[in-house]
C-alpha cells in the first residue's frame, strides 16, 4: 500500500509570466481554488495522507500561507526547497529521508485530474508492492507529452518524451507509483541533452526490468493541462461549469477528507475561520 506522496511544485513557470512573477504558478487560482489543492486531492482521493511538498527555493512561505504543516485537513505536510529545476526524478532524491523505505507516488503540481472513475483507478493501484505504474490519457496533441505505445495486452512497449512524430495517442500524465528502488535508481540517472535528470528514462529502467505497468484514465476521465495560459484558463472554465451546474465543488479538500473519515466537525469550524468570509467558506458550512 502506498502511503506517502510527493507533489513536485518547483519550476519557474516561465510560460505563465508574468503571472509567475511573484507568484509560484502552483498558487495560482485555477477558478476558485489555487491550482495545488487539484493534485493535492488527488493523493487524498487515493488515501495518502502523507505529503511531501517540493518548493522552488525562497517560496515556502508563499507555500505555507494556504497549505500549513499544521492543518485543518487530516493530513501531514512536509515541505522541501529545490535549489534548480533538474528534473523531475530529483524529487525522489530531495524525498530519500521522507520517502524511507516505503513505495511512493508522485504527482506534478500542475496536474488535473477530474472523474468518476477516477478515486477508483487510484484505489485500484495504490495497494502495488513493486515496480512502477503510469497512468494513460489519450490526446489530441501527444508530441508536447511523454507518450507510450502499448500493445492489445495493454502492455507498454514504447516510452518517449515529447516525440516529434508518433502514431500513439497516449500521454503519460504526471502521476506516478513507484516502489522504493526509486530513490537509488534516481540517483543514477545522467541528464539528458536539455541538462535534466528525465522521468522517461527513470520509467524505461523498470520498463526494461519488465517492472513497469501502465493504467488508463479513459475518455470518462479529464486530464487537462494547465501549461500555458489558454490551457490554464480552458481548465478554469471547466472547473466553473461543472462546479455552478452541480453546486458541489471539485477538489475541495476538507470534504473528501471527511469522506476520508480523517477530520470532524471542529476542524472543519476551524477551516472556515481560517478561510474567512468566502464562498469556500460557504460550501464548507454546509458540508
Ligand atoms: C512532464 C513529463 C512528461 C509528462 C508531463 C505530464 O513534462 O516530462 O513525460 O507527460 O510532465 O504533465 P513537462 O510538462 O514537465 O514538460
Amino acid at each position: 500500500m502506498i502511503k506517502k506522496g510527493i507533489i513536485l511544485a518547483g519550476g519557474k513557470g516561465t510560460r505563465m509570466s508574468p503571472l509567475t512573477k511573484a507568484v509560484n504558478k502552483q498558487l495560482l487560482p485555477l477558478y476558485d481554488k489555487p491550482l495545488i489543492f487539484y493534485p493535492l486531492s488527488a493523493l487524498m482521493l487515493a488515501g495518502i495522507r502523507d505529503i511531501l511538498i517540493i518548493v522552488n527555493k525562497g517560496q515556502l512561505n508563499q507555500f505555507r500561507k494556504i497549505l500549513p504543516e499544521n492543518n485543518n485537513l487530516g493530513i501531514k505536510i512536509q515541505y522541501k526547497e529545490q535549489q534548480n529545476p533538474n528534473g523531475l526524478p530529483e524529487a525522489f532524491i530531495i524525498g530519500e529521508k521522507f520517502i524511507g523505505k516505503n513505495s511512493v507516488a508522485l504527482i506534478l503540481g500542475d496536474n488535473f485530474f477530474y472523474g468518476q472513475s477516477l478515486t477508483k483507478i487510484l484505489k485500484k493501484n495504490i495497494n502495488q508492492k513493486k515496480g512502477a505504474k503510469i497512468f494513460l490519457h489519450p490526446v489530441k496533441n501527444p508530441s508536447s507529452y511523454g507518450v507510450a505505445t502499448i500493445n492489445k495486452k495493454k502492455q507498454v512497449l514504447k516510452l518517449v518524451e515529447k516525440p516529434k512524430k508518433t502514431k500513439s495517442n497516449l500521454a503519460v500524465t504526471g502521476l506516478y507509483f513507484f516502489d522504493n528502488n526509486v530513490v537509488k535508481l534516481s540517483k543514477k540517472l545522467k541528464p539528458s541533452s536539455r541538462g535534466e535528470i528525465e522521468i522517461i528514462d527513470l520509467l524505461n529502467i523498470y520498463k526494461k526490468k519488465k517492472l513497469l505497468k501502465a493504467d488508463f484514465i479513459g475518455r470518462g476521465g479529464s486530464w487537462l493541462d494547465t501549461g500555458n495560459i489558454n490551457d490554464f484558463n480552458d481548465a478554469s472554465n471547466f472547473i466553473y461549469t461543472i462546479e455552478n451546474r452541480q453546486g458541489l465543488k471539485i477538489a475541495c479538500l476538507e470534504e473528501i477528507s471527511i469522506n476520508n473519515k480523517w477530520i470532524g466537525k471542529k476542524d472543519i469550524q476551524r477551516s472556515i475561520k481560517f478561510y474567512g468570509n468566502c464562498d469556500y467558506s460557504r460550501y464548507l458550512k454546509k458540508l
